[in-house]
């Protein structure tokens, strides 16, 4: 074995890509596009540093930057991914809806030895095997309407530029070394275990023992080889203050509890290369080819490398994002993601993502959803079935964050007959379609009015009206809060819901069709205005959630597509709507949320 390194940065050999760095390289994209070459070395060492040179006074706000995790590709895609992709693309249109600039990344992780055996059992050559199920996954971004602004591969040539420069700068700093390394690995979850992690079990199916590690009952194998590592230990009290600077960076706390407590008390250095003997399909260690690079060093690294990595020149660092503003995982993936990652990036003195958002699991018959168990549902199939947008609110509504969640097809017809058919269908129909009242002209009159309930002689229903007001004046800033602060979409959604169902008390109490029959049209009038107005904000509000019914829900009401904004999500801020600009229809299925046809 060629090419291992001592800790002494000054003693280390140069990786070609490194010293073409330094000489001013230009990457493969960039060649494409004709880019100039990149500033020498000295630019990225200033680069994100507190120099001057990091803001300027013409500096663009930052965008907004959030990825979901990339996928393994061993396997198709189930409902578990799913819920990455969903939760991710409505932060994005939260940004979006409130006026930023914002990105969002997702990909495919398709290195590591999971991946090759995978396409070993097929038969098939490697990236062969990745191209295809990688395709899988981008059909199926595309049919949940995920408006990802890039798709990102490991096995690109950008990427895999972004790895190479990575590591070099991490041997540089002295951050690598070599050492023999035993332990437990499991393949399934791509991790070395330390033996108070793993135990042994049985198979409850053949009754064979096995070693599984304790935390995800994977299998496990030992292993012995020398490979490279990374001086995780050396970050250990850089990590442990950050974690204090940032009692919130992890959401939910419990998770960042136990992160601060498992770096207090379980940090090891961290192998970071497999044998190429052993594994060959991955990156290669720059100067070293008998060495490939672990793949979640590999993976993490995804996450800088659309935002532009490392093509990052002061002033600029920041222009595709990075730092992201939000990681979205899963529950299983913490560690990687709160502790390994955040090491790699202060040992390069680079930014770190501002937040990360573990969300919880979605269970089958009590299990975790995963290939492995075979308790999964196929999302095309639960797409084509229930719809896309009926599918992206049962699963923000439904799913959890600190808890998991079960998955059930009922819980989805539930959801959608009281939250989305009744409920928000419900309210559209009421206020748009009665033939007692015309809505536009309500609109236009009741518009700014100010209430007069001691005028009506029906003062009883003032206080349900101002309630209703006072929730629907509130619902953008709550909504906000929950995103912005808590991280929380599945809280956002219930609270606009909760107006939702609100205004539709309000109406099935105070019947305002009657009250017009008995002569109260001013009251019924303000009724509706009121329902009119807790629907179209809704509406509004409901867009990141389900793009196409909200959109169709506010061509109904006659919002304008330039009053969509969150800006516009205040009680009586558009006095322009009440005509309908898509033809209402007669019957069942001319609704906007049709009742599910019986099974056969
Ligand atoms: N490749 C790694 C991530 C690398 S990110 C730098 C990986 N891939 S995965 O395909 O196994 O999982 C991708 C995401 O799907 C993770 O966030 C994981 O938590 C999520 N889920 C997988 N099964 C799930 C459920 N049953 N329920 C909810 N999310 C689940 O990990």
């Amino acid at each position: 074995m060629q090419g291992f390194l001592t800790a002494s940065a000054a003693k280390l050999p140069r990786s070609p890509l490194y010293t073409a760095i330094r000489a001013g390289w230009v990457c493969s994209s960039c060649k494409r596009h004709g880019a100039s070459r990149l500033p020498a070395l000295s630019s990225y060492q200033r680069s994100f540093s507190s120099s001057p040179a990091r803001t300027t006074a013409a500096a663009a706000p930052k965008p907004y930057y959030v990825t979901t995790p990339i996928f393994y590709v061993n396997a198709a895609p189930h409902v578990g991914h799913l819920y990455s992709m969903v939760m991710a693309d409505v932060f994005k249109r939260w940004e979006v809806l409130k006026g930023r600039q914002a990105y969002l990344c997702t990909g495919t992780d398709e290195h590591g030895m999971k991946v090759q055996r995978a396409a070993e059992l097929q038969e098939v050559p490697p990236k062969i095997f990745c191209d295809s199920n990688a395709e899988t996954f981008m059909d199926l971004a595309q049919k949940v309407n995920m408006s990802n602004d890039y798709f990102v591969r490991t096995t690109d040539p950008d990427h895999r530029e972004a790895v190479e420069f990575f590591w070099g700068r991490l041997r540089e700093r002295g951050y690598i070394y070599e050492s023999k390394h035993e332990g437990w690995y499991c393949v399934s979850d791509e991790a070395f275990y330390p033996e108070n992690m793993v135990e042994k079990r049985v198979d409850s199916m053949t009754g064979k023992p096995f070693i599984a590690s304790i935390e995800t009952g994977n299998e496990v194998e030992w292993t012995e080889e020398r490979n490279y590592h990374f001086r995780m230990t050396d970050l250990k009290d850089r990590l442990l203050q950050f974690y204090k600077e940032n009692p919130q960076w992890v959401v939910p706390a419990t998770r960042m509890a136990d992160v601060v407590s498992w770096v207090q008390n379980n940090l090891e250095d961290l192998s970071v290369s497999r044998p190429a003997s052993r594994l060959s399909w991955g990156i290669p260690v720059p100067d070293d080819p008998s060495q490939t690079i672990y793949v979640w060093v590999d993976a993490l690294i995804n996450y800088i490398t659309k935002a532009g990595y490392p093509m990052w020149t002061p002033g600029s660092e920041n222009a595709l994002g990075w730092p992201a503003d939000v990681h979205i995982i899963g529950k299983d993936i913490v560690r990687f993601h709160c502790v390994y990652w955040p090491a790699l990036l202060l040992a390069l003195d680079l930014p770190l993502p501002k937040r990360i958002l573990s969300h919880g699991h979605w269970l089958m018959n009590s299990r975790k959803m995963s290939k492995s168990i075979g308790n999964v549902v196929n999302p095309f199939f639960a797409i084509d079935r229930w719809g896309v947008d009926t599918m992206r609110y049962f699963m923000i509504y439904n799913g959890g964050v600190s808890q998991d969640s079960d998955y059930d097809n009922s819980f989805i017809v539930d959801r959608y007959k009281k939250g989305l058919q009744g409920g928000l269908g419900g309210l559209l129909n009421r206020v748009t379609r009665s033939k007692a009242w015309n809505f536009r002209s309500i609109i236009e009159q009741a518009h700014g009015q100010v209430l007069k309930p001691a005028d009506w002689k029906l003062q009883h229903m003032q206080a349900e009206i101002t309630e209703l007001r006072r929730a629907t004046e509130c619902l953008s800033q709550n909504t906000a809060d929950f995103f912005e602060n808590e991280l929380n979409p599945g809280r956002a959604l219930k609270e606009i819901m909760e107006v939702v169902f609100q205004a539709n008390r309000l109406l099935q109490h105070t019947e305002p069709w009657n009250l017009v029959k008995q002569g109260e049209v001013e009251a019924a009038h303000q009724i509706i205005y009121h329902a009119a107005e807790s629907c179209r904000i809704a509406g509004i509000l409901l867009q990141p959630f389900m793009p196409e019914k909200s959109g169709r829900l506010l061509d109904r009401l006659g919002v304008d597509q330039g009053q969509r904004t969150f800006d516009h999500a205040r009680f009586g801020s558009d006095s322009t709507y009440g005509v309908s600009t898509v033809p209402l229809g007669e019957g069942a299925q001319s609704s906007l949320f049709p009742p599910i046809p019986a099974e056969n």
